[in-house]
């Protein structure tokens, strides 16, 4: 009705689509996510993290054999971007399942493990009832879930909400960030106890307080139709969320690739036609990943360079496109990279004439098998 379509129009403000909406939201959503949760305090200057749902089951948790993050799409690959600091800060192995292939595999699960479901809606089918499952066979299960109430958030022993904000649009963005954002607050508070790693952690805290502030990409926008995406280490993540995002709202085929295998199999498709994103920011990972830039040069590769600001001509001297990005502490940097890639999908989405905030054969929360 018109009423319908005025209420929406009042909804989204400014903003053409609730997708361009919530990418934009972000530096918002990332505040209310981290809002009474992070310490910096005192005269001592300490820093600290407070997640109240979770503070009872701290000990627990490092007491496990392992911790093995569930989840499905979006929240998968976020879990995916947090794995690399939840090893370094809790020394626990981390391993990573896609709800469905857990259930089909009927995998084991131990009551020294620790099980971390992540879900926007707290309600996809796959997730629950892997949540079923692990209950079943006695581990801890920890949610961390966008929807107050929902079953995931019900049915688990202890969790942590994201408080994003509600998200309208089918391809989650700002949920995206928000769990990254809350999952390094979860490795930071079982690895509380390791004085070792105090400075690690409060430069990570100093950075989680400054991402807001990061500059609104919109403007670095390319509307080319990007297909391959190479990422590795904390980044990894972010070429299979990069490629989720142009598959799912722009209807475009797009690979995630783990750099590391590069090699075997995907130089093969590399010509001067099929555009490819190398997401080379500066971390431990930034001289392999020059060096799969020349690499890829060499065979001609249409490159598009994700690097942090003031890179641009070290990393690729002047040719081919360049995302550059403002530089944050290596394990938030997946908050930051993923920006660019959620715009390039929205406008490449507005681009081909698509539906952006609801495509075709998607739902929002999927709560079949
Ligand atoms: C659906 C949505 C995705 C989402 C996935 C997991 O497929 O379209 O955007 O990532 O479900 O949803 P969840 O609510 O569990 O995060």
């Amino acid at each position: 009705s018109i009423l319908e379509m005025e209420v929406e129009q009042i909804n989204k403000g400014k903003y053409e689509h609730y997708m361009q909406k919530e990418i934009h939201e972000q530096p918002e959503s990332l505040t209310t996510t981290m809002r009474g949760r992070l310490i910096r305090g005192g005269s001592s200057k300490r820093k600290s993290v407070l997640l109240g749902g979770l503070k009872d089951h701290l000990k627990t948790i490092r007491r496990s054999r392992r911790i093995v993050f569930i989840g499905c799409g979006t929240s998968y690959n976020a879990a995916l971007a947090a794995r690399p600091l939840l090893e370094e800060l809790s020394g626990i192995p981390v391993m990573m399942e896609i709800a469905s292939d857990l259930l089909d595999r009927q995998a084991p699960i131990y009551r020294d493990d620790t099980i971390i479901f992540v879900s926007q809606s707290g309600e996809t089918a796959d997730t629950l009832n892997a949540l079923e499952y692990a209950l079943e066979n006695g581990a801890l299960c920890v949610g961390i879930t966008n929807t107050v109430g929902s079953a995931i958030a019900r049915n688990t022993h202890c969790g942590v909400h994201i408080n994003a904000g509600s998200e309208i649009g089918v391809a989650s963005t700002k949920a995206y960030t928000s769990q990254i954002v809350v999952m390094a607050m979860v490795s930071l508070a079982i690895g509380a106890d390791t004085i070792s790693s105090k400075p690690r952690r409060e430069a990570i805290i100093e950075s989680l307080l400054n991402l807001p502030e990061m500059k609104d990409l919109a403007q670095s926008l390319i509307s080319e139709q990007s297909l391959l995406m190479f990422g590795r280490g904390y980044n990894y993540a972010t070429a299979l969320e990069g490629a989720l995002k142009v598959k799912e709202v722009a209807l475009m085929h797009s690979e995630g690739i783990l750099a590391g295998e590069m090699k075997h199999g995907p130089l093969a498709l590399v010509d001067e036609n099929l555009p490819i994103v190398v997401i080379a920011t500066r971390d431990q990972s930034f001289s392999k990943q020059q060096s799969v830039i020349q690499q890829l040069k060499a065979r001609k590769g249409r490159l598009i360079v994700m690097c942090t600001e003031g890179d641009a001509a070290a990393v690729c001297g002047g040719s081919g496109r360049v995302i550059e990005v403002p530089l944050v502490v290596d394990c938030l940097q997946p908050v930051v990279n993923i920006v660019p890639l959620q715009l390039l999908s929205y406008h490449l989405t507005v681009l081909r004439g698509y539906n952006v905030d609801q495509p075709r054969n998607l739902a929002k929360s999927v709560t079949t098998e």
